[in-house]
């Protein structure tokens, strides 16, 4: 099942890739760029990743996010993620890059997209891995920050299909950047939002009712709605659904208490993805095979769950065809 599940064609839709950064190549840009760390090797970075929840993840994420300097840097970080997708068969992917972690530090917004579209284009002829790219806001910063950032993004329109929002949900609920997303739809783009991974249900129907989403990541607390549930079935809104980042951050104490194969059976349409697959212990195979071994995940369920990510992309029609095609084709 294991090699079944790697073979799979696959569809990544909820990607941080800051959350990529494996602890060897955060400690070859630390040496490379001279940035302190506090760790003395890949072992200790390694050994800190034990988390709580969500905010004991996010301090040590944005503090290992510091090592990234040079628009090399931010392609080296893609292009790893990419030949990794390469070797799970994933053949489309829609990361999200968090541009505040790097331009609070000084960094320019040109450095971080063109490193990342460089490599993004070469996984496209080299790979031949499709991809868009989703610029996520931080729901800790405030709402003029973020349309600083959109305003910085407005040159690169061209090298982004959407905005999202993400970082700590809890005491940030999403209505603070209903106006920055208007701004950001009116310029033609796309929106998400993180919304019901620590946060309560109705953050979800905010990020409808407000942001006016065409996915929710995570959204695994719409279990606590039943009216949530059905309108989530109704229209076949796509969650992007993290197992394994669930049981790291302690959304879930167990896998086995994982929702997302309830959810399938009832009809939502949940996904499966890797979040921040360097901190939580895997890309997106070992989230499938981690969900056969906890939740006996059959090939059909497999199957549909790669063909929900298909539908919830952000590609055209005609690309969306010839994926689900090739799925099909997948014994
Ligand atoms: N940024 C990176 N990973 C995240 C997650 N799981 N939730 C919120 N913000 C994030
Ligand atoms: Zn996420």
């Amino acid at each position: 099942m294991k090699k079944w599940l790697n073979k799979l064609p696959k569809v990544e839709l909820h990607l941080h890739l800051e959350g990529s950064l494996e602890p060897e190549f955060m400690f070859e840009l630390a040496m490379r760029n001279k940035v302190m760390i506090p760790f003395k090797s890949v072992q200790q970075i390694r050994q800190a990743y034990q988390f709580d929840n969500l905010q004991d993840f996010l301090d040590i994420y944005y503090q290992g996010a510091e090592v990234l300097i040079e628009e090399q840097d931010f392609y080296d970080l893609t292009w790893a993620y990419l030949l990794k997708c390469k070797e799970q068969n994933v053949l489309h992917v829609e990361p999200f890059f968090d541009a505040q972690t790097h331009t609070d530090r000084g960094i320019k917004f040109a450095t971080v997209i063109n490193g990342i579209s460089h490599a993004l284009q070469d996984g496209e002829t080299k790979l031949g891995i499709s991809s868009v790219l989703i610029l996520c806001f931080l729901r800790h910063l405030s709402e003029q920050q973020a349309f600083i950032t959109l305003a910085q993004a407005i040159p690169f329109l061209d090298k982004i299909k959407a905005v999202g929002l993400d970082s700590a949900e809890k005491g940030n609920p999403p209505e603070k950047f209903s106006r920055v997303f208007a701004k950001a739809r009116e310029l033609g783009l796309l929106t998400v939002a993180h919304a019901g991974e620590e946060g309560p249900a109705p953050f979800i129907t905010t990020v409808l009712d407000d942001l006016l989403v065409s996915r929710i990541d995570h959204g695994v607390n719409a279990m606590q709605d039943e009216a949530l549930m059905k309108r989530l079935i109704k229209t076949q809104m796509p969650l992007t659904v993290c197992p394994l980042s669930n049981t790291k951050l302690k959304v879930f104490a167990e896998l086995s208490e994982h929702t997302i194969l309830k959810m399938l059976n009832r009809g939502v349409c949940v996904t499966v993805n890797s979040d921040d697959p360097a901190y939580f212990g895997g890309y997106i195979t070992e989230n499938f095979v981690a969900l056969h071994e906890a939740l006996n995940l059959t090939k059909k369920q497999a199957k549909q769950l790669v063909e929900n990510s298909i539908n919830a992309s952000f590609i055209d029609d005609q690309a969306k065809q010839a994926l689900l095609a090739m799925l099909k084709a997948y014994q």
